[in-house]
């Protein structure tokens, strides 16, 4: 269906043409002034000048030709020349019951449907997740599901760190334990083993333990960059080690961002790409792009408008051995080949400002994207605590993502059985739906770019700008919805009402900006709008639910009303969640 403010555009526009003036002025916005109508049209004003004519006389004329419209039941044309609007009782309840009927309310497919990679996750293979995992995984998550849903192809690709120093890291910690083992016997020939002889908490202990040992053991060191340089040839044992490397850390990833209902199309990695290198490397040559620069390969990226230094992109070091942005730019390659995308959407933490815009710049000048693909990336800020620093533990540790995941859980059942009759058993389940939605609204609802405090307190209350307080007010709809059938009445045959009420009218108004709340969300990558919208939605409706007697109405037919109203309102809530990564319990 078309969004509301088309329509009404549509019909003003009409007006205007019909009275001698371009169509275009006919543009319809909500009012400024609700007190003395729901909508204006200011198009008099800024047609003034060009048909040299009072703005007053124009509104005037436009509004004689509005007399048999559909929308509007008044029209007045008010000094110096505003266009004042009310719409005609019966307008938008249509639009309503034409939003309850269509899939996704009626939202109309993009006039070109985009195909769209997101890169996110930001995991790296044999370290655990971290708190600041959590930004990547639930902003990319939904970035994607906005996109989807307004009707966008997309792939969203974990891109794990499996290729630089920390793979020889592991691998050279390993072989330090297992020199026996058949992966460092280069004369090997035969098949490597299955099932992989090290389990992820062994991984997770070498990491740390030989990445201290390397800063202070320059031999050692010497032994991990070798490991590296030969799991990044591709010797056979290394690079099978490195599979299983891989292999143990996703099926451990997983888990985790199961639990924060994270999934990804593709588990691909920094590695993946490895035998495109090559490739990329003399495409790169041929082109004339990079050359050796003190024996690395480079390619300027500087343009002449910069006022911020900015340093050539590393394609290869002086040794030969490639980089992140090897890796990265040789997987944009890939992404180009396999899917040939409109947009590459990247998340990471906002200190890699610098190293995207290197990288974007020297796919654009290398032509490795064609021009009109979009190339953007998401630099989320820091999860901090109540100090204002990095969310660490209690002793200052660095927090794991499954701990602040259970720290939630365990303070949402707390609440939830304080004061309410639950069984063990639900409370735990309840309370694991509504810490996610605490955990997930808490981070969406800020601007990425911006750092935010994880305050458990707030985001795990019911009240105010929470996850819970959403979940909260889908529960409390659900159970009008429920008692109003106990009535014996039947919430699918209910009729869409009139507004009557200011409350009541304020929630139709903000039903109907849906649409392009989710157009606008999903192709500014912002899902701190949708969390605004679901906020303000659930705020009206409580509004609304707090003046009305429902369920005690006696005009059956109002009631119905009501009840269409609240389903409605109900089901844009819970798509609004779904987008967002969530879901609401049958109660709480
Ligand atoms: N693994 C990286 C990190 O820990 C993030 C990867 C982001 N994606 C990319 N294509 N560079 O910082």
């Amino acid at each position: 269906m078309k969004k509301l403010l088309e329509l009404l555009s549509e019909e003003m526009g009409q007006a205007f043409e019909a009275a001698g003036y371009d169509a275009a002025l006919g543009k319809v916005g909500l009012s400024n002034r609700p007190d003395l109508c729901e909508f204006q049209c200011n198009g008099a004003m800024a047609g003034a000048k060009q048909y040299h004519k009072a703005p007053i006389m124009i509104a005037n004329e436009v509004a004689a030709k509005l007399g048999g419209s559909e929308a509007f039941e008044e029209v007045n044309a008010v000094a110096p020349g505003f266009l004042n609007l009310k719409l005609k009782k019966e307008y938008l309840p249509k639009l309503l019951e034409v939003m309850a009927k269509e899939p996704k309310f009626g939202l109309e497919k993009p006039e070109k449907i985009k195909k769209l990679v997101i890169d996110y996750g930001g995991a790296n293979v044999a370290k655990p997740l971290h708190v600041g995992h959590l930004r990547s995984a639930v902003i990319g998550g939904c970035v994607k599901r906005m996109n989807r849903y307004v009707g966008h192809e997309v792939i969203g690709d974990a891109h794990l760190g499996d290729w630089g120093l920390q793979m020889g890291l592991v691998i050279a910690g390993l072989k330090e334990r297992y020199p026996d083992w058949v992966y460092f016997d280069e004369s090997y020939e035969g098949e490597y083993p299955e099932i992989a002889p090290f389990d992820i908490s062994e991984l997770e202990e070498i990491y740390p333990a030989s990445s201290k040992r390397s800063k202070s053991d320059a031999e050692y060191k010497a032994k991990a960059m070798e490991a590296t340089y030969k799991f990044q040839q591709g010797v056979r044992g290394y690079w099978a080690l490195g599979q299983m490397i891989r292999e143990v850390s996703i099926k451990d990833l997983k888990k985790v961002y199961t639990t924060l209902n994270c999934e990804f199309d593709l588990w691909n990695g920094e590695s993946t790409i490895k035998d495109l290198i090559p490739e990329m490397v003399q495409y790169m040559k041929d082109g004339g792009y990079a050359y050796i620069s003190d024996g690395a390969l480079v390619v300027d990226v500087k343009e002449e408008t910069d006022t911020k230094e900015m340093p050539p992109c590393m394609i290869l070091k002086s040794d030969g051995a490639s980089l992140y942005n090897t890796t990265d730019l040789a997987t944009i390659m890939d992404r180009v080949q396999k899917f040939n995308p409109d947009r590459i959407i990247y998340l990471t933490d906002k200190r890699q400002d610098l190293y995207f815009q290197q990288v974007f710049r020297c796919a654009r000048k290398t032509k490795l994207v064609k021009p009109e693909v979009e190339l953007d990336w998401i630099g989320f800020g820091t999860v901090n605590g109540q100090d204002g620093k990095p969310f660490k533990t209690r002793d200052g540790g660095v927090m794991r993502l499954e701990r602040l995941i259970q720290d939630t859980e365990d303070e949402m059942y707390r609440k939830i059985r304080e004061g309410r009759e639950m069984s063990e058993e639900e409370a735990r389940k309840v309370a694991n739906q509504v810490a996610l939605a605490a955990l997930i609204y808490g981070d969406l609802s800020n601007q990425a770019s911006k750092d935010y405090i994880f305050d458990m307190d707030r985001f795990t209350s019911f009240e105010g700008d929470t996850g819970p307080y959403i979940l909260y007010t889908i529960v409390r709809i659900k159970s009008i919805l429920a008692k109003y059938a106990e009535q014996g009445g039947d919430a699918s045959a209910a009729k869409l009402g009139m507004a009557q009420s200011d409350s009541e009218k304020a929630l139709v108004m903000q039903l109907l900006q849906f649409h392009s709340m989710m157009e606008g969300a999903a192709a500014e990558l912002a899902p701190h709008r949708v969390c605004a919208y679901v906020y303000e939605l659930a705020n009206d409706f409580n509004r609304f639910y707090h003046e009305t007697k429902i369920l005690t109405e006696e005009d059956e037919a109002k009631k119905a009303g009501w009840i269409a109203l609240l389903s409605l309102v109900k089901d844009v809530m819970l798509d609004c969640i779904s987008v967002l990564g969530f879901e609401a319990p049958e109660k709480m």
